[in-house]
């Protein structure tokens, strides 16, 4: 079980710090209003084993922020080179105004926070394809000053995960653990026909 839990946040880690890395763009599937289910790519942005949490960034004008706050999300990453699937359930947190927000946006580059400028909120009808981005910005990093009013449209969605089902294909058999993990941050595997 250690085993898979080290290559579980061994994958998780590099996702979220080297964009080559097929685990760094999951899927994040959420249930909208009346169960509706939806699924996007979102970027990993973190990983942290000591919380048990993943970190993405998004636009809080967006959907799938609208019921999202301590809502369940599942996480769904393959890595074709080691052959493992993670699929990854947990609750999800949207930290708007905190530290952890700041500091998250204080870190990200001009051109990355480019699309939190959007004038109409992201999913707004169009009558033409556009970007959505005010005029003087398109094509461009913005400046500073410009990027000021992007604040406010954006948001950490932070998950704390409760469980991982790891599902390693292989010629010799597959295997496949689930790992569920208590608020005291205690792992338990269980191993699972795949
Ligand atoms: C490679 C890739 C990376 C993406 N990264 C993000 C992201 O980090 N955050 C985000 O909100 N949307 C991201 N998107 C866009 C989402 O998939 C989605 O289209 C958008 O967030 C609107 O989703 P919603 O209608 O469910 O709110 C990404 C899309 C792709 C293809």
């Amino acid at each position: 079980m250690t085993d898979a839990l080290d290559t579980c946040w061994r994958l998780l880690v590099r996702g979220a710090g080297d964009r080559r890395s097929p685990v760094h763009t999951p899927v994040v599937a959420t249930t909208g209003p009346h169960g509706r289910p939806d699924a996007r790519i979102m970027v990993l942005r973190g990983a942290d084993r000591a919380t048990a949490s993943l970190r993405f960034h998004t636009d809080v004008r967006s959907p799938k922020c609208r019921d999202l706050d301590g809502a369940p999300a599942c996480i769904n990453a393959y890595h074709p080179g080691e052959a493992v699937q993670l699929r990854i359930s947990g609750v999800c947190r949207l930290d708007h105004d905190g530290d952890r927000a700041d500091a998250a946006w204080a870190a990200s580059t001009p051109f990355g926070l480019r699309t939190y400028l959007t004038e109409a909120a992201p999913g707004t009808a169009l009558a033409a394809p556009a970007s959505g981005l005010p005029a003087n910005i398109e094509g461009r990093a913005p400046t500073p000053d410009e990027l000021v009013p992007a604040r406010a449209n954006f948001v950490v969605l932070m998950v704390t995960i409760t469980r991982i089902d790891w599902l390693h294909l292989a010629q010799a058999g597959h295997r496949r653990l689930q790992l569920c993990c208590d608020e005291a941050r205690n792992w338990q595997g269980q191993w699972l026909v795949p």
